[in-house]
């Protein structure tokens, strides 16, 4: 994509088609980094109102990711798990409780809830497998459901769920709808308000191009007083810098699920990767990625053995593109497109390509090239 290659001087006989698990910089965030480290090597923290104007910045980007109504709804995070947490363990359940997942989650979005079962809450997976996952999603729904936990896009096959259509229904049946949204937003557009969703969550270190150990965390204002805490510190309360004061309140913002100091150091990078999806713009991120996903599903089926894991449907998919070869061992193939650096992962039963807006045709034939090698030798 023209304006952007040199943000990603990946070498000539790299094909990095892994996203989905975890992203290189953009040049600008590496530059940001290293910014950040000259600055504290040599004047150490003596400009944090800077920093914090900074990081105001990036609450600002991220609410525009989510569309969330205000900044005050955003929380910076360690990671998704982190925020799933703050949703399964702030909620007021009873027992017998209800949390529906889907039956193809990542273990973040299984275990957490799976963990509330010493509370009497019931876990129930739906099948995605059939024509209509979100209409099986609702139809499992029943007097006892409290939540509807899933991810917009799912890691393994990829398929993207009509979350709008999820929000809406659970809205009528009185469900909550949590969002781990971390394989759809930077890849796609997404909507908070558009889907009507209760919480939602995403690490950056996936399509939004940043670094691990930061995160968003969405928690719509009138459900956020009722999540119970359980972080407490300086950070997260209504007068942070006021520490002689012995009475405190959560700040009433998403800022009280911050208890203690930032990742200035996450901040400073994940600024400069959202700086870069904004001045593309996520129409045309996800516009580009389409056309990448299309020229893979284009080229994939003349590989002998060829079996996709994936949905054709564009409305069905987003970044991901998963597939195996019949007759061959997928470690081996693993095996082999590691060797010639195709950086991809296995996952599932297949292997799971994954590229993103910025993605050179050269990659992409390439790594049909080295498939279409392997399926003849
Ligand atoms: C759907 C999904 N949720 C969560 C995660 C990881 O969550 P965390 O940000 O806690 O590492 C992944 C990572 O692959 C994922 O694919």
């Amino acid at each position: 994509m023209s304006g952007v290659d040199d943000e990603f001087p990946q070498p000539d006989g790299l094909h990095y088609l892994n996203h989905a698990a975890i992203a290189p910089w953009p040049r600008r965030t590496a530059w940001a980094v290293t910014a950040f480290a000259e600055r504290n090597l040599c004047t150490g923290a003596r400009d944090y109102p800077e920093w914090l104007l900074v990081e105001q910045r990036l609450r600002e980007r991220l609410q525009r990711l989510l569309n969330a109504p205000s900044c005050a709804d955003i929380a910076l995070v360690k990671n998704t798990s982190e925020a799933l947490s703050f949703v399964a363990f702030g909620l007021d359940w009873r027992p017998g409780d209800q949390v529906l997942i889907s039956d193809e989650e990542f273990p973040s979005n299984r275990v957490v809830w799976e963990a509330l079962n010493s509370r009497g809450v019931e876990v129930l997976q739906v099948s995605l497998k059939g024509v209509d996952p979100e209409g099986s999603l609702l139809a499992a729904c029943g007097p006892r459901t409290r939540l509807i936990a899933i991810s917009a896009v799912q890691y393994a096959s990829g398929l993207r769920l009509d979350v709008q259509r999820l929000g809406h229904g659970c809205r009528a049946r009185g469900v909550l709808l949590c969002v781990d949204a971390i394989q759809q937003l930077g890849a796609l557009p997404f909507d908070v308000q558009g889907c009507d969703c209760a919480f939602a969550m995403a690490d950056g270190h996936k399509w939004m191009l940043g670094p691990e150990g930061l995160g968003v965390f969405y928690c719509r204002s009138d459900l956020r007083e009722g999540l119970a805490l359980h972080e407490y510190g300086w950070h997260m309360l209504e007068n942070p810098g006021d520490y002689n004061r012995s009475d405190w309140r959560p700040a009433p913002s998403a800022r009280r699920f911050e208890c203690g100091s930032p990742n200035m150091l996450g901040t400073m990078a994940l600024d400069a990767s959202l700086s870069l999806l904004e001045e593309v713009g996520m129409h045309r991120v996800g516009q580009a990625l389409e056309d990448r996903v299309q020229a893979l599903l284009d080229g994939l089926p003349g590989i002998p053995g060829m079996r996709l894991h994936s949905a054709l449907n564009p409305l069905r998919r987003a970044g991901i593109v998963t597939f195996s070869l019949d007759g061959q061992d997928t470690a081996r193939l693993f095996e082999y497109l590691k060797g010639h650096q195709v950086v991809c992962a296995k996952r599932g039963a297949g292997i799971r390509l994954s590229p993103h807006f910025y993605t050179t045709p050269r990659v992409i034939e390439g790594t049909l090239t080295l498939l279409h090698a392997f399926a003849k030798s």
